[in-house]
């Protein structure tokens, strides 16, 4: 892909770089903002699965800024330090990491925790959705321990099939639980933002960690429940309806007629990682596909063992050096 045709395709991504957001993302939570204004009062706020960090330059520029604010940031991946933000390098699904967070909170609960996790999407619809909640579920379970009375926890969602079984189990500590989707997130996505309002865990709830909320003895057929129990949130856009649709292409040329100049992005991730695949990718040995008729028979003809019939499959990435070695005559 070219340097600019992502530019092309993409106007929040084009946006980001020049508004000098790290991510499109940025514009998501901005959005969201504007809807339910979640920055009034935070002085303390929590970003969970945060690289490469947009919504933590938000956060930092909304509350961090004035002084008095608190961002803890956490992400397997490393990110690029920010101005008012603590950063943890960990994995929000481990206890480790949930209490390294917790500390930090203790005596002073948090304000605002969010959280835009995703998983390696496989494209095995199930699998990503099953991975998508369950990271949803890890935020929780660390918002219950850091959220103030009244606080405010959002995070990314994927309308999949059993998505009432999160709403219901988030309605069961926020008194109003919405299903927000930005301008800036595509329609042609399934992901969308539960904004949950109020915080008011139920009597007696002590938090635990050592508890997942979603395990695998989960019964199957509560989602299928009616009447009361089965919880419908409203379904919110948000972002003025002038703004730039994230599903379609906008030329290049400003309209106040001047030219178009590239921009690079803000800040480029910390080892992600992809980065080996790209390295291989510049030198062209990504997942090279090797034909039985490539390997010369003089190289198997010496052998004394008969060998399997051969196979025609694609290489991992890893494997390319070695079969290039194998086969070269
Ligand atoms: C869509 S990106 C977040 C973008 C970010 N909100 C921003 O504005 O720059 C999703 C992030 O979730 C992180 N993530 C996925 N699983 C995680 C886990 N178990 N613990 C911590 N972070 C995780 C990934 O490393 C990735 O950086």
């Amino acid at each position: 892909m070219g340097r600019t045709s992502k530019d092309k395709r993409d106007v929040y991504y084009r946006l980001a770089k020049e508004n000098g957001w790290r991510a499109r993302s940025a514009f998501k939570l901005l959005q969201l903002d504007e809807e339910f204004h979640l920055f009034q009062g935070v002085t303390r706020a929590v970003d969970l699965c945060a690289a490469p960090g947009s919504w933590s330059q938000v956060l930092s520029q909304k509350i961090g800024g004035q002084g008095s604010g608190h961002v803890v940031a956490v992400d397997l991946q490393a990110m690029a330090p920010l101005p008012g933000v603590l950063q943890i390098q960990g994995d929000i699904t481990q206890l480790s990491t949930a209490k390294e967070i917790i500390q930090h909170f203790e005596g002073c609960p948090a304000d605002l925790v969010v959280c835009d996790g995703a998983p390696d999407v496989t494209g095995l619809h199930d699998v990503d959705e099953y991975m998508q909640a369950q990271l949803l579920l890890a935020a929780l379970n660390i918002a219950t321990h850091v959220l103030k009375p009244g606080g405010c926890f959002v995070a990314k969602i994927f309308r999949g099939r059993d998505v009432t079984l999160i709403y219901s189990q988030l309605r069961v500590f926020f008194s109003s639980v919405l299903c927000a989707k930005p301008r800036s997130s595509r329609n042609s996505s399934i992901e969308a933002f539960a904004v949950c309002q109020g915080y008011d865990p139920p009597e007696g709830f002590l938090p635990d960690l050592t508890k997942p909320l979603l395990d695998h003895s989960y019964d199957p057929d509560f989602n299928q429940l009616d009447g009361p129990t089965r919880i419908i949130v409203p379904f919110v856009t948000c972002g003025d309806l002038s703004a730039y649709d994230s599903d379609r292409s906008y030329p290049l040329d400003l309209e106040d007629g001047s030219e178009y100049k590239y921009t690079p992005p803000t800040q480029p991730p910390i080892s992600p990682p992809y980065q080996e695949a790209c390295t291989l990718k510049k030198k062209g040995r990504l997942a090279k596909e090797i034909r039985p008729q490539d390997c010369p028979i003089s190289t198997v003809d010496t052998l004394s063992q008969p060998l399997p019939l051969p196979q025609r499959r694609t290489l991992l990435a890893s494997e390319v050096e070695d079969n290039e070695m194998n086969c070269s005559p």
